[in-house]
């Protein structure tokens, strides 16, 4: 019985750094022009016309290849989005495309 409520103890605290980790990244490299939710209600998300995220429309536009190839590789359509291959882990850039599917608005 205790070690069972011990091993969710240990799911419950690891998931939960993992969505902190993201989160982190989300806010220190992705924020200032995609803003807090998504939303790019930003400077430069006015000036570069940056999409809703948060919008179903665009969730459903964008299959998770597309969100990480736009992470990893960069916009050929704007080269204000640069490529984050060599900024961030594989891993990290699939964790921000899980972060990215949490911002559609419900
Ligand atoms: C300096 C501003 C800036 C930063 C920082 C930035 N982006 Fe972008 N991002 C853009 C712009 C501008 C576009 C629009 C590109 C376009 O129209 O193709 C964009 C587009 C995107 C897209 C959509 C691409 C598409 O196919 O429509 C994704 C996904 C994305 N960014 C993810 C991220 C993530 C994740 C981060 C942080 C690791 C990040 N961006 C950081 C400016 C930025």
């Amino acid at each position: 019985m205790m070690k069972r409520f011990a091993l969710v103890m240990t799911l419950c605290l690891s998931s939960s750094a993992y969505a902190d980790d993201v989160a982190e990244v989300w806010k220190a490299k992705c924020k200032s022009c995609h803003g807090d939710d998504g939303k790019a209600q930003t400077k430069m998300g006015q000036k570069e016309s940056i999409a809703d995220m948060s919008l179903a429309a665009w969730q459903a536009a964008e299959s998770d290849a597309d969100i990480r190839q736009a992470i990893a590789e960069g916009s050929p359509k704007n080269s204000k989005m640069k490529a984050f291959k060599d900024k961030l882990t594989p891993a990290q850039i699939d964790a921000l495309v899980g972060y990215i599917r949490t911002l559609k608005a419900k």
